[in-house]
């Protein structure tokens, strides 16, 4: 007989018992690493579900109300913000009036969950511009990086202004976490932190999203968002910028398709003591809820590899639709 076939070395003994694949675990996701990034629309009086992301709603402040305390009892800590204005202008001044839809969403959540959950808002233009854009146009069309600055940085007053613990700038204009900085301080707000979508890149999987904010955008984001496919170096230049500018806490979006970029935006930002994000986004969520009403996968278990999945590349904490949901089924 083959001395081969007595193996010395059997790491299946560590996996012999549930209680001993427990023993060993080396991650373990909870739910307070978990966001809740939610949808809330002007004028609303009922949620309205998105017809491509399956158990996802635009809120009304009424229910996003409830959807916060659902959240912050199943054990999240954050909740992101965004606003889907009735109407819409090249600036987006929707996103600077302290009545527009994103700005009471934020005083609405802090007043009805107090310090439960970190309350973020998204800070960009899009949802507020008529043309789509994060930023406002020049006379050529081209999205002005310095002119949108002196909106991001308004938008930041008025969102701190509101309540929020965390403003996230997810535009990706060169300077925003500076600027965000500079006036949130001038303001007095110096305790509300920057949550810096820092490599955040042109994606296809952002298109049910489109459809979550009624965005009105025709062409990409490809001249400010990241090269969709091709690189890395340039992620964790983008990430180190936003620490050097100011940023509490970086991100990478999306996730998955992206797992290797945020392994090292997380190994860099850990070693300067700043804690990675990771946004598991519209079309991540979607291509799994379409695979699972389809029966092709197993819905509740791919949530969960999926999510650890990201917490194992590097993750501190995950923006997902399904937090409240997970957190669930962590417990
Ligand atoms: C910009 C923003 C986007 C997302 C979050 N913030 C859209 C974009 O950059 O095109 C996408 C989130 C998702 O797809 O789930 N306001």
């Amino acid at each position: 007989m083959s001395e081969f076939l007595r193996p010395i070395v059997r790491p299946r003994r560590l996996r012999t018992s549930a209680a001993m694949r427990d023993l060993v675990a080396e991650t373990s996701l909870r739910p307070s690493q978990l966001i809740l990034p939610a949808f809330v629309r002007e004028g609303a009086s009922e949620p309205t579900p998105i017809g491509s992301m399956p158990g996802v709603v635009q809120h009304s402040r009424d229910s996003l109300r409830k959807a916060a305390v659902e959240a912050a009892e199943a054990g999240l800590k954050g909740i992101m913000l965004f606003g889907v204005p009735v109407t819409k202008d090249a600036v987006g001044s929707g996103a600077t009036d302290p009545e527009g839809i994103l700005n009471v969403a934020i005083a609405d959540v802090v007043a009805e969950v107090g310090d439960a959950l970190v309350v973020m808002g998204d800070l960009c233009l899009d949802e507020f511009t008529d043309h789509g854009h994060c930023g406002v146009l020049d006379a050529t069309g081209r999205v002005d990086n310095d002119a949108t600055l002196e909106r991001y940085a308004d938008m930041a007053v008025v969102q701190a202004r509101a309540g929020a613990g965390l403003v996230g700038p997810s535009g990706m204009m060169d300077g925003q976490v500076a600027v965000i900085r500079d006036a949130l301080d001038a303001a007095g707000f110096t305790e509300t932190g920057i949550l810096a979508y820092s490599a955040k890149y042109a994606s296809a999987y952002y298109g049910p999203f489109r459809e979550a904010v009624d965005s009105s955008l025709q062409g990409d984001r490809r001249t400010y968002q990241q090269d969709g496919r091709r690189n890395a170096n340039e992620g964790v230049r983008e990430a180190l910028l936003d620490i050097e500018e100011g940023a509490d806490i970086v991100m990478v979006k999306p996730a998955l398709a992206y797992l290797d970029v945020l392994r090292r935006v997380a190994d860099a930002a850990r070693e300067l003591g700043v804690p990675t994000a990771a946004y598991n986004i519209s079309g991540e969520y979607s291509m799994l809820e379409a695979a699972a009403a389809n029966g092709w996968i197993d819905r509740e278990p791919a949530i969960l590899e999926t999510l650890t999945s990201i917490h194992r590349a590097g993750a501190d904490m995950i923006l997902t639709y399904w937090a409240t949901e997970a957190a669930g089924l962590l417990r």
